[in-house]
């Protein structure tokens, strides 16, 4: 009898800029304060980009930490997907500038836009591409500069964003016992309106004076963007769990995107789990989109909260919306 293929994550890597910006910093830029983003929030602290430079240079560090960890080399990657919002250029993309760096020669590149669930999505895709031939390898990696579409004169964005990059090495398993059991992927277009960065596109090229300055930054009506945020994250997480027979109680650990510390709270309550089952790192990189997830992935393991063989799930939600859910046997 032919066995159960299923992909594993043979590795991670991160790497975030050095700079580290404090709310204490923020209060000198816009008008607010640590306890108001601790508060409504979670976050105390960002890394961003210095002036310069570029978030290439994170998300292949990143990537090569992820492919030496797996034992591999870059030779041997067939494919890799980088989720992202904020690619260095529009044209190369960021999967080409990863591929072109680590000499990954064999491989094809490309970037995946699904906003702060873009990684589950490039997670679920890896997952279909490598069951097909469970030899293949790939590189998945959110990476994402949010400051750099952010408004720094607008309290009610500035406060919430991090640039980092997060990267995984995805594999097939012929032994079929761990790796990813089931993913959900999710859109909804009916709100875009309340979470959009209009301007640069091809509707509004950049500097299209009809569109107002603010316009070319991200702009998210937040109280709007987190009721559906927390509706949407309860549903993905347990749609996932009802359709594969298991109960909240039968995960080891949540990875949910960082967007809000309030939003993470909600989740846990709703699946009455305790706090160590939930995994949360908002408080030192704020929002990192794309690359939320890969970077918790990351400091779960290392921190020895994610272990081998744990029922992981993971849950995200972004603009547009998208939401996205992924459960895997580490
Ligand atoms: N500092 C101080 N006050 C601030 C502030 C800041 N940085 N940002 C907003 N405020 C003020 C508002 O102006 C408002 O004042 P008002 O009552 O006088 O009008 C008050 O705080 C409450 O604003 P509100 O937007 O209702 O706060 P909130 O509790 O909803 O928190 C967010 C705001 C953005 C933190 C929250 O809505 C959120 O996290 N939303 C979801 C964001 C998200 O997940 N986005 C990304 C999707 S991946």
């Amino acid at each position: 009898m032919k066995s159960k293929v299923t992909s594993v994550i043979l590795a991670c890597g991160m790497a975030v800029p050095p700079k580290i910006v404090t709310n204490h910093d923020l209060e000198k830029l816009v008008e607010t304060s640590d306890k108001w983003i601790v508060e409504r929030t979670g976050i105390k602290e960002r890394h961003l980009l210095e002036n310069g430079e570029v978030i290439s240079s994170y998300a292949i560090k990143a990537s090569k930490e992820a492919i030496e960890r797996a034992g591999i080399k870059p030779e041997e990657i067939d494919l890799i997907i980088c989720a992202t919002l904020t690619p260095d250029y529009l044209m190369p993309s960021l999967a080409i500038l990863i591929q072109r760096e680590l000499g990954a020669n064999k491989a094809g590149a490309f970037d995946l836009s699904a906003t702060c669930s873009g990684f589950l999505y490039a997670l679920s895709l890896a997952d279909q591409y490598v069951k097909s031939n469970p030899e293949r390898k790939v590189l998945v990696v959110g990476a994402e500069a949010l400051s750099r579409k952010t408004n720094w004169q607008d309290r009610t964005t500035c406060v919430l964003f991090g640039d980092g990059a997060g990267a995984v090495v995805v594999t097939g398993d012929e032994n079929g016992e761990r790796g990813i059991v089931d993913f959900i992927l999710g859109a909804d277009g009916s709100n875009f309106h309340l979470l959009t960065l209009k301007g640069g596109g091809s509707a509004f090229p950049p500097f299209d004076e009809r569109l107002p300055k603010e316009e070319y930054y991200i702009r998210m009506q937040g109280r709007e963007v987190f009721k559906i945020a927390t509706r949407a994250m309860e549903k993905v997480a347990l749609d996932l769990l009802q359709r594969n027979n298991l109960k909240p109680e039968d995960i080891d650990i949540i990875i949910p995107h960082q967007a809000n510390l309030r939003i993470i709270e909600y989740l846990r309550e709703r699946l009455n789990l305790p706090m160590e089952k939930v995994f949360v790192n908002i408080d030192r990189y704020g929002n990192t989109s794309a690359a939320s997830i890969p970077i918790a992935i990351y400091e779960a393991e290392r921190e020895g909260k994610l272990q081998r063989d744990n029922l992981l799930l993971m849950v995200a939600f972004g603009g547009g919306f998208t939401f996205a859910g992924v459960l895997m046997r580490w």
